[in-house]
């Protein structure tokens, strides 16, 4: 018993531990080298790409510094990880004639699994803090907040907005420059999410529940509005814009909207535009129709569909859209309530411009 096992421990020679020993710390060494050089041309990659459209709020500005970060912080781990692995595949690989040989013994390193789980555990709580503390900035309340109601329904996105005491509804959204805005977030039927990627916030629209972001917009133009959450079939035509305006201009088209252009000369409100109710409202972004420059294919072609068609016609496929639909396409996709966000005088305009422009 007492003879073996030193006749078993004389197998591994002190003189080719101590050169497997040298290998292997120079293959670390190795390892950290290319990993290194690796992780920075990674990080400069990783900021140089333009993932984000332009920043159009102040929000926006402490989430891409987050993103800068993340990326800082996790590309030379990812990197490191790889590193290790293609190298220990390449460095460790079975060579011919090496099937039946086994590797040498591996016994565990205290102080290297103390490093490896520390050094992740601190990077994490780091990050984490960090986020944490960008996440309550960005949703701090601030004085003069105005309220903007956005409803979601398949497939578009309406805005209230209070004027003057009372709730006035636009399919468009603007806000001046320089205004924290508070979103309140809403849902007529299933899960949308509010999504102005210029703004970086972005927010799920919950049947029953009112959901909420903040974003105080900070640079003029006008950018998508976007519905970030599979919602139908109509899902991907659900966008809109958000107009960033002057203090000036906001006030301007808030008190036009919703009212009749005033009339030419004293008279009871004049006839509203057909053609500016039909870009207003998002028809273009499922219809094509030559005279207003869509080219929306979500929906039939309306030079084609309403051709030759009755008023009487036109009125019944933009109030009750499901009544007849044409050949070719899905009942349910278009929304059914334009007859209740026009007024009978703004879709009796829109049905005239379309007789008038597809006949
Ligand atoms: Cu609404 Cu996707």
């Amino acid at each position: 018993m007492s003879e073996q096992a030193p006749a078993r421990a004389e197998e591994v020679t002190p003189e080719s531990e101590l050169v497997a020993n040298r290998e292997t710390h120079g293959d670390a060494l190795k390892m950290f080298a290319i990993g290194a050089i690796a992780s920075v041309v990674g990080v400069a990659f990783a900021l140089i790409i333009n993932w984000f459209p332009a920043r159009a709020a102040k929000e926006a500005d402490h989430i891409d510094t987050l993103w800068d970060v993340l990326l800082i912080a996790s590309v030379p781990v990812f990197v490191l990880v790889e590193v290790v692995v293609l190298y220990c595949v390449v460095r460790f690989r079975m060579r011919p004639g090496e099937e039946l040989k086994d590797g040498p013994p591996i016994h565990g390193n205290t102080s290297l699994e103390i490093v490896w789980t520390a050094i992740p555990a601190i990077l994490l709580v780091g990050l984490c803090t960090y986020a944490y503390v960008v996440l309550t900035n960005v949703e701090k309340a601030q004085a003069n907040t105005m309220n903007i109601r956005v409803m979601g329904q398949q497939f578009t996105w309406t805005f209230f907005y209070n004027r003057d005491g009372k709730e006035v509804a636009s399919p468009q959204l603007y806000v001046p420059i320089g205004q924290p805005v508070k979103f309140r977030v809403q849902s007529r039927d299933v899960l949308h999410d509010f999504w102005v990627p210029g703004f970086r916030m972005k927010i799920d629209a919950v049947p029953g529940i009112d959901t909420s972001i903040r974003v105080t917009p900070n640079r003029i133009g006008t950018y998508p509005v976007v519905c970030a959450e599979l919602c139908g079939l109509g899902h991907a035509t659900m966008r809109q814009t958000a107009h960033v305006v002057s203090r000036q201009d906001f006030n301007a088209w808030l008190q036009k909207l919703g009212r009749p252009a005033p009339a030419a000369a004293g008279g009871g409100g004049a006839a509203p535009d057909g053609k500016t109710l039909f870009t207003d409202n998002g028809c273009g972004g499922c219809h094509t129709l030559a005279d207003a420059g869509t080219s929306g294919t979500t929906g039939p072609d309306l030079g084609k569909v309403l051709k030759g068609k009755d008023k009487a016609f036109i009125h019944e496929s933009i109030a009750k859209p499901d009544a007849q639909v044409e050949k070719g396409y899905q009942p349910g996709i278009m929304p059914p309530d334009f007859d209740q966000k026009l007024s009978p005088a703004q879709l009796n305009a829109l049905v005239d411009y379309l007789s008038k422009v597809t006949q």
